[in-house]
């Protein structure tokens, strides 16, 4: 198979699978809780459930069976040679964060259809020796309730029952959202796959960082992905008049000032030694915010990740050690509660090898045969919850400058071409190993 073969045999032409992928991608964007073009869908939201709808219609187009999961994930399934054959699955996300791009999961999902459709339209169902699904996640973000990867990790059976009781920006718990949204809450392990009914998740995605932009290449192969931690933290002093003297101030908004900037230096690491680590304070609230009010009350949040959890976890030892000395030294309470925590994620080895090949079926006869570039993913992905229950590749998309989770997220046509043609070569590859692996004729009825 080649890039530059414009028709696959029974499939549409390379160039139009991209086009019509960058223009759903448009159409999806336009699915938005945000006025002025600017783009967020949160999980179990009336957007959420439009683009399911949406999504669900392009895929019973494309040939598949479709059905929206007892997590409200929009799903789709093709047969293999018989029916309740295990199945590879194809995945991505379709909720954003606030201001979003329109690329970020919601591409990867699109690839994974387009892939799906050539699949069914390429391959006759006697030569196909796995089961092929097509999931589309409601929640990766953690945009409204705080926790990220709702939809992945009740596909992977690892729901925390604790998560009912958080709360939206407006009070509504996710227990109330599921029965608002018309799911009932008893029923969401029913989403839950297990490994037999499973031979393994791919993931297509925008790299979401500079390197394939840099090295002037459009795809790359994800080796793990960053497991990060997200906190709530509260620095409580005293509000009083802005014109209280300083011996008598107790300013929680300086305080929690101090904690981002240690923050910063802590997961920054020693000059000149990297730690491996990213730390962000994203958001902040302060009361009783007025100009002429000291801060009574700062709550913020850290979201702290790197590729190796024990550093991860060693700055955050050293995180609260240096607020706690900052609260005792300004007369302080600080507090904190872990809202989110993922260990890093590994993809498999036979995984990256059939994505590097995949990758390679897309260069051009007599091209430079070097090795497909391999990368570490700072930024999470479903496929960290999917881990937990069968094994996972990433196949990572170049994106203009790096720039993620900005309206400016940016792709072209051809590399989306690329992935396409990527993606399908990555499954026909893992076809071809299926057809003579032992035990992959386990049922998942
Ligand atoms: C999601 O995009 C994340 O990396 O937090
Ligand atoms: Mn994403
Ligand atoms: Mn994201």
């Amino acid at each position: 198979m080649s890039a530059v073969d414009d028709r696959k045999p029974g499939g549409a032409p390379a160039s139009t699978a991209a086009s019509v992928v960058l223009e759903r991608c448009d159409e999806l964007a336009t699915y938005t809780s945000l006025p002025g073009g600017l783009i967020e869908r949160v999980y179990l939201s009336p957007q959420h459930a439009a683009v399911n709808s949406r999504t669900g219609q392009w895929m019973r187009a494309a040939g598949l069976t479709t059905w929206q999961d007892s997590a409200g994930n929009q799903c789709a399934r093709l047969e293999g040679h018989r029916a309740g054959l295990p199945a590879l699955l194809l995945a991505s996300h379709l909720d954003t964060v606030p201001s979003a791009g329109r690329y970020d999961g919601i591409l990867g999902v699109l690839i994974a259809l387009a892939v799906a459709e050539r699949i069914n339209a390429g391959v006759a169902p006697a030569d196909r020796p796995v089961a092929l699904e097509v999931l589309a996640f409601g929640d990766e973000e953690g945009t409204r309730f705080g926790t990220t990867l709702l939809g992945s990790r009740a596909v992977a059976g690892t729901w925390d029952p604790d998560w009912w009781s958080l709360e939206d920006a407006d009070g509504v718990t996710l227990h109330d959202a599921y029965l608002a949204f018309g799911l009932d809450p008893a029923t969401v392990g029913d989403a839950a796959r297990a490994p037999v009914e499973l031979v393994g998740y791919l993931e297509a995605h925008i790299e979401q960082g500079p390197v394939l932009d840099e090295a002037g290449l459009p795809l790359g192969v994800v080796t793990s992905i960053a497991g990060a931690r997200r906190f709530q933290i509260v620095v409580e002093g005293a509000a009083g008049h802005s014109g209280t003297p300083w011996a008598r101030r107790r300013d929680a908004l300086a305080g929690a000032s101090e904690a981002v900037l240690a923050i910063e230096r802590i997961a920054r690491g020693e000059a000149g030694h990297s730690s491996g680590l990213i730390a962000t304070v994203g958001h902040l609230a302060v009361f009783p915010d007025a100009v002429n009010v000291i801060a009574g009350r700062v709550e913020f949040s850290l979201d702290l990740r790197g590729e190796f959890d024990d550093a991860r976890d060693a700055a955050w030892l050293g995180i609260k050690a240096a607020m706690t000395a900052m609260s005792e030294r300004r007369g302080l309470r600080v507090t904190w509660q872990q809202t989110h925590s993922a260990p890093a994620a590994h993809c498999s080895e036979r995984m990256r090898r059939v994505v590097a090949a995949g990758i390679r079926a897309t260069e051009r006869a007599g091209a430079d045969p070097a090795a497909p570039p391999e990368l570490f993913s700072m930024a999470g992905h479903d496929a960290m919850a999917l881990a937990a229950v069968t094994e996972i590749g990433m196949l990572f998309v170049r994106c203009a400058g790096g720039v993620s989770h900005h309206p400016d997220e940016s792709v072209t046509e051809a590399d989306i071409a690329r992935a396409v043609d990527a993606l399908e070569a990555s499954v026909l590859e893992l076809f071809e190993q299926y057809r003579s692996e032992p035990g992959v004729e386990g049922t998942a009825s």
